[in-house]
């Protein structure tokens, strides 16, 4: 729950800030964004239409300024630069944040969620919203979670049953529900920032990668990865977040209108975000680049089983209650 005395120091702080600034107060607030992927994908579209509605509803008050393609801040740095106020808003992928927060990690469990739908319910139930505070002791506060999509496996090689992974070094995210995972299927696993990634594919550093069509295809991993599957093993999705003491430091009525202009970013980002990702994998099937393989239900199932295991293996630290909350949100609730 939201820690009311917490909510209280937080807001001291953030008024002693902002009256050691007072002296700009007629300055606009400079909302920096910073994100790591290209203008044409569900959070760089986010990242755009934000700063377009502050500009037109409160403009001279707030000025935003938007970074893609880690042009400010990369995976490296942003949550560090976050926490020193030299950004103000970011949106990592959820996968991002396991060092601030263990809980978060649930939204990495292989298998656990079937489609986006779900992810959407379990992000609007009360166990969802909690996580968006589950950082606040590190002067991090979650203001939303915005949809990209269900992850594809891609790879040098066909990827149809799990033991066609043995061997291979796929490229993962910071996160070591991600490297078990890929564990399970005899497979190695390089944490790198997505900068790297194209590079890494192309140069044979890596054979293999896990992301949303809409990344794989902004990013041309297509390109340069022959065979990707249709998994849908994962979701890779984003929590919104800025530096809690520049945030409740913003004026009561500004932030009021800030935070209703998230809102509406927020629903038009998780509605489009599935068209845009299938449109996407379209683009990269068209391109005739990469053979996108259909799994049977077998199949899928096969790869379900070699990862199931994870789930056991994080849930001290993750917490039983909050996978148990995110499993019941399937239309067809398993074990
Ligand atoms: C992102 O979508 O922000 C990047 C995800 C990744 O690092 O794979």
């Amino acid at each position: 729950m939201f820690n009311t005395v917490r909510v209280m120091a937080i807001c001291a702080m953030a008024f002693a800030s902002l009256s050691a600034t007072s002296a700009l107060a007629d300055e606009p607030i400079l909302i920096k964004f910073s994100h790591v992927v290209a203008d044409a994908t569900p959070k760089g579209q986010g990242a755009l239409l934000f700063k377009q509605l502050v500009e037109e509803r409160l403009a001279g008050k707030v000025k935003v300024e938007v970074y893609p393609n880690s042009s400010l801040f990369g995976d490296a740095n942003e949550l560090e630069a976050l926490r020193n106020n030299d950004v103000q808003l970011l949106a990592p992928s959820l996968a991002k944040f396991e060092q601030y927060t263990k809980q978060l990690q649930v939204f990495d469990l292989p298998f656990l969620f079937d489609d986006l739908d779900a992810v959407n319910r379990f992000q609007k139930r009360a166990k969802g919203r909690q996580l968006l505070r589950s950082m606040e002791d590190h002067n991090i506060v979650g203001l939303a979670y915005w949809h990209n999509g269900m992850k594809q496996l891609s790879a040098t090689r066909a990827l149809n049953m799990p033991g066609d992974a043995n061997g291979l070094s796929f490229r993962i995210q910071p996160s070591a529900v991600l490297e078990a995972q890929f564990g399970q299927v005899g497979a190695n696993s390089q944490k790198l920032p997505f900068s790297e990634v194209f590079k890494a594919l192309q140069s044979g550093q890596v054979q293999g990668a896990e992301n949303p069509w809409s990344n794989i295809y902004s990013q041309k991993l297509h390109e340069v990865q022959p065979f990707i599957s249709e998994t849908n093993h994962g979701v890779l999705d984003y929590m919104l977040v800025s530096n809690s003491r520049f945030w409740y430091g913003i004026p009561h009525q500004i932030r009021m209108e800030l935070e209703a202009i998230i809102d509406e970013v927020t629903y038009v980002v998780n509605k489009q975000a599935e068209a845009a990702n299938q449109a996407d994998r379209q683009r990269i099937v068209d391109s005739g680049r990469s053979q996108v393989i259909n799994l049977t239900a077998e199949q899928r199932q096969a790869w379900r089983d070699a990862m199931r295991p994870v789930w056991e293996q994080f849930q001290g630290q993750i917490g039983s209650d909050v996978i148990k909350a995110a499993q019941t949100v399937n239309r067809k609730h398993r074990e």
